[in-house]
């Protein structure tokens, strides 16, 4: 049974001011689940790992794993990393240079006394599952970057590990063998199953890896959820911005009409705000545009003016001006393009998007949670 489970972690590191890195901290993970902790440099994610690892002591808390328990502040038990069955593969590769594959592989099992034949055929069916049984007695400075990072994958696994550590792992890699090694990372859970904590700041990583995501602001989880539910309901403002809907759009809404950036809007919101001050967040790519308003039909629409816009393939972002602000927009390069590809800086067109894809946050941050029909803006 490895069953995670965490209360009230808590560590500050000394200084002036001192630093609160994890902040009351409490969670828990199935056996066999993935759990993906996303949040910006800074916000306690690699301290988080290191206090489950044994590697830093945290000042109050406690940690168990399948019963067990790992740590406990207030009853002085913490056990050292040797003593947690855990896996651990970091951003740097932090291979042995001087040793084989075999040996780096085989590292964590002779930290643990297991030798002998045993010890070596699991060296095997761990350098097998990520595909580098042909490399076992090169070097690391024989291998690609991709490679050395399998094998530091294989190294995690070899133990069979009641939990895996994962430190931006993919990181150094570059962006086709980021994929390539995220895709593996992927089919190797759904066939071992091992319980997994993951950390990114890269929220499509977050995406495809996780069963969960837990998003991290300030040593304290913001939100945690399936990622459909982070994707689909960001919970804050906070949570929204860094899973991707960075448009923000300031609105007001006095004697029935709503005005974005200070421009009056047509159409329906998300949310049911009758008065005052409110943000819009949306994605790039749920945003629109058109000659005129009737020309995006179910849209809430505000008219904008061209600044620029850039080809990307399948893609055009354009970046239009509404009020004060810079809008950007990324359009699909499909039968509108013809009239997209003719626009001039300073044009006049009209900004549309669905009222179900964008969400509403109040001025805290919280969200404003949509009624169950959307409401009109001229009523
Ligand atoms: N040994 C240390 N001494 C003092 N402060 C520290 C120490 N380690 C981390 N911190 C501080 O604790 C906070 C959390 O750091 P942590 O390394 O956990 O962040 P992170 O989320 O992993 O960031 P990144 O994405 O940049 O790796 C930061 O403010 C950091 O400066
Ligand atoms: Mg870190």
């Amino acid at each position: 049974m490895s069953h995670l489970l965490v209360t009230n972690l808590h560590k500050q590191f000394a200084g002036k001011p001192p630093t609160t890195a994890i902040d009351q901290l409490s969670f828990e993970i199935e056996e066999g689940e993935f759990v993906v902790l996303l949040g910006p440099s800074g916000c306690g994610k690699t301290t988080t790992l290191r206090c489950l690892a044994g590697l830093e002591k945290a000042d109050a808390g406690t940690i168990t794993l399948g019963g067990r328990t790992w740590f406990d502040s207030a009853r002085r038990v913490a056990l050292p990393p040797e003593k947690r069955n855990i896996g651990m593969v970091f951003q740097s590769y932090a291979l042995w240079p001087h040793m084989t594959v075999r040996r780096n592989i085989g590292y964590p099992l002779r930290a643990r006394r297991k030798k002998g034949q045993d010890a070596a055929r699991w060296v095997e069916e761990a350098a097998a599952l990520v595909g580098c049984q042909n490399l076992l007695d090169r070097y690391p400075a024989q291998l690609s970057g991709g490679q050395q990072q399998r094998v530091s994958l294989a190294r995690s696994l070899v133990s069979r590990p009641d939990l895996i550590l994962f430190d931006e792992p993919l990181s150094n890699l570059d962006a086709k063998l980021r994929e390539d090694v995220r895709a593996q990372l992927h089919e190797l859970h759904r066939r071992l199953r091992f319980t997994a904590v993951f950390v990114t700041h890269d929220q499509s990583e977050a995406l495809a890896l996780a069963e969960r995501v837990a998003v991290m602001r300030e040593g304290r989880f913001e939100q945690i959820g399936t990622p459909h539910e982070v994707f689909e309901h960001p919970a804050t403002e906070y949570v929204a911005d860094f899973i991707g809907l960075s448009v923000r759009l300031e609105a007001t809404r006095t004697d029935g009409i709503t005005r974005l950036a200070g421009v009056a809007a047509d159409g329906r919101l998300p949310a049911p705000v009758r008065h005052g001050e409110f943000v819009l967040r949306a994605r790039p790519d749920d945003l629109r545009i058109g000659p005129t308003a009737p020309a995006l039909p179910t849209m809430t629409t505000v008219p904008v003016s061209i600044v620029d816009k850039v080809f990307g393939g399948r893609t055009i972002d354009v970046y239009v001006r509404l009020g004060e602000q810079r809008v950007h927009a990324r359009i699909p390069v499909d039968d509108t393009y013809g009239w997209v590809r003719g626009l001039r800086a300073g044009d006049e067109v009209v900004l549309g998007f669905r009222p179900e894809n964008v969400r509403a946050y109040a001025s805290d941050g919280a969200a404003i949670v949509p009624d169950e029909a959307l409401s009109p803006l001229g009523s």
